[in-house]
C-alpha cells in the first residue's frame, strides 16, 4: 500500500518523487535532485536504498521554457512526463492531478517533493496526500496576502496539507505559525534558488560559457542597460493595466535601453494591444545562464517575478518590483528590492533613485548561502532513518 515503507533485499527502500512543471520550478529542483543523489551512497551504508525520481508535469513545454533549463541546470531526464500542457487553471490542474494520481498508484513513492507555488505544485500535492503519500513543500510559508493571485491560493493549499515545510525566510515561519501549522513540521533551510544561482555564477564566469548572441550584443555594447521581465496576469492581461506600465517603461528606456525576454503570455498581449517597442528590446525567453549573464551586467532589474526579486537581492543588484505586494518581504527589508506597485510615478521615482546611484545597497538574507538543498536532503533522510545504522 502507498505510504507504507517497503523493504527489498533487507534494505529499506525510500523512494522520493520530485515534481517540476513550470520554469521557476526547474531552478529549484536541480539542487535538490543533486543533493539527494549525492547522499545515496551514505544512505545505502545506513541500510536505505534511496531512489529519486523526477516527474515533469508538462505545464511549461516549449523548448525555451523547459528543455533548455533541464540541459543548462544539468537536471537528469525526467523519469515521467505527464504532458499536461496549457489550458484554463481548472483544466491544467485537473489534467495534472489525474495523470499524477496514476503515476502514484504505479510507482508508490514514499515522499513527494513539490516546490514553489505554480499549478503543478498543488496539483501534485493533493492526490499524493489523499493517497497517503507524504508531501514535502519547498519554499513554504511565503504569503502575498493577495488571494487574487493564483500562486497565493496554490501556496496556502499546499502548505495546509504538507507534512514537511521548508522555508526560505523568517516571514514564512511567522505565516505558517499564524495559520496553525505544527512547528515541528517547519524547517528554515535557506533558498534553493540561490543554490542554483551561485552555481551558475561560477559557470558563466568559466571558460565554457557562451552567451546567446542577442544577450551578448546587448551586454557588450558598452552602454548601461536595464533588464525587464513581466508576466503576471494582473499586470499583462488587461490593456488598462499593461498600457500605463508600458508607458513608464518606455520613459525609463529613454535613459537606459531595456532588454526584455518576453514570456509567451506577455508577447501575446503586447501584440493584441498594439504596444510599440520604444527602446525596449524584446527577445524570446532566455535560459537561466543567459538570464544570469544579462542580470549581472544590468544597472537595474524591473520585474514582477518572484525568483528575480530573490536573485537580485542575493547578487546586490537593484530591483524594482512592479507589484502591489510581495510574498518575499526579506528582499525589501534586507535586500535591494523596491516594491513600487504599478503606479507609473512610483516606478519612475525608484528608477531615478537607482540610476542616479542612490539605490539601496542591501544585505544577503541568512542561509541564502548555496547549501539549502543539502539541508533539505538531510532533513528528508532523517525522517525515515532517524538513527542511521540501526534500521
Ligand atoms: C506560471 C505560474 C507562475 C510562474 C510562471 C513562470 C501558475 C499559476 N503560474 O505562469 O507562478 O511565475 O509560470 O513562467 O502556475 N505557454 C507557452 N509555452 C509554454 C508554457 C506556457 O506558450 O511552455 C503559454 C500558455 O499557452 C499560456 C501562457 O503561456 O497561454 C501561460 O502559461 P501557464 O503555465 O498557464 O502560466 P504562466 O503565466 O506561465
Amino acid at each position: 500500500m502507498i505510504g507504507e515503507f517497503h523493504r527489498m533485499n533487507g534494505m529499506k527502500v525510500l523512494s522520493i518523487a520530485i515534481v517540476a512543471g513550470a520554469r521557476p520550478n526547474f531552478m529549484k529542483i536541480a539542487p535538490i535532485v543533486r543533493a539527494l543523489r549525492e547522499r545515496a551512497g551514505a544512505a545505502r551504508e545506513a541500510g536505505v536504498d534511496l531512489r529519486v525520481s523526477i516527474v515533469h508535469t508538462g505545464q511549461h513545454y516549449d523548448e525555451n521554457m523547459s528543455e533548455v533549463f533541464f540541459r543548462e541546470l544539468e537536471i537528469p531526464e525526467p523519469d515521467r512526463h505527464l504532458e499536461a500542457g496549457s489550458g484554463s487553471h481548472a483544466e491544467q490542474t485537473a489534467r495534472i492531478m489525474m495523470a499524477f494520481e496514476k503515476y502514484l498508484l504505479q510507482e508508490k513513492p514514499d515522499w513527494v517533493v513539490v516546490v514553489g507555488d505554480v499549478n503543478s505544485t498543488i496539483a501534485c500535492a493533493l492526490p499524493a496526500k489523499k493517497l497517503g503519500v507524504k508531501v514535502a513543500h519547498v519554499e513554504a510559508g511565503l504569503r502575498s496576502f493577495d488571494m487574487s493571485m493564483p500562486e497565493e491560493i496554490n501556496r496556502k493549499l499546499t502548505d495546509a496539507i504538507s507534512d514537511l515545510l521548508f522555508v526560505t525566510e523568517e516571514s514564512g515561519v511567522r505565516n505558517l505559525r499564524s495559520e496553525g501549522v505544527a512547528p515541528e513540521k517547519v524547517f528554515v533551510v535557506g533558498n534553493v534558488m540561490i543554490d542554483t544561482l551561485l552555481r551558475n555564477v561560477a559557470r558563466i564566469e568559466g571558460p565554457n560559457f557562451a552567451p546567446s548572441p542577442s544577450v551578448k550584443a546587448f551586454r557588450e555594447n558598452g552602454h548601461r542597460y536595464a533588464l525587464l521581465t513581466l508576466h503576471r496576469p494582473s499586470n499583462v492581461d488587461r490593456r488598462e493595466t499593461l498600457a500605463p506600465i508600458w508607458g513608464v517603461l518606455s520613459e525609463i528606456a529613454q535613459r537606459v535601453p531595456i532588454l526584455f525576454p518576453v514570456h509567451p503570455r506577455t508577447r501575446a498581449k503586447i501584440d493584441e494591444f498594439g504596444l510599440r517597442e520604444n527602446g525596449i528590446v524584446l527577445v524570446d525567453p532566455i535560459g537561466s545562464l543567459d538570464m544570469l549573464y544579462a542580470m549581472k551586467g544590468a544597472v537595474l532589474v524591473l520585474t514582477d517575478s518572484g525568483g528575480l526579486q530573490e536573485e537580485t537581492t542575493a547578487l546586490g543588484i537593484p530591483c524594482i518590483t512592479i507589484r502591489e505586494n510581495t510574498e518575499r518581504p526579506v528582499t525589501v527589508e534586507k535586500g535591494t528590492n523596491y516594491l513600487a506597485g504599478t503606479d507609473p510615478a512610483a516606478i519612475l521615482a525608484a528608477s531615478e533613485a537607482i540610476l542616479s546611484g542612490r539605490g539601496k545597497k542591501g544585505t544577503v538574507p541568512p542561509l541564502w548561502d548555496g547549501c539549502a538543498a543539502g539541508r533539505i536532503a538531510d532533513i528528508l533522510l532523517r525522517q525515515e532513518n532517524p538513527e542511521p545504522g540501526r534500521s
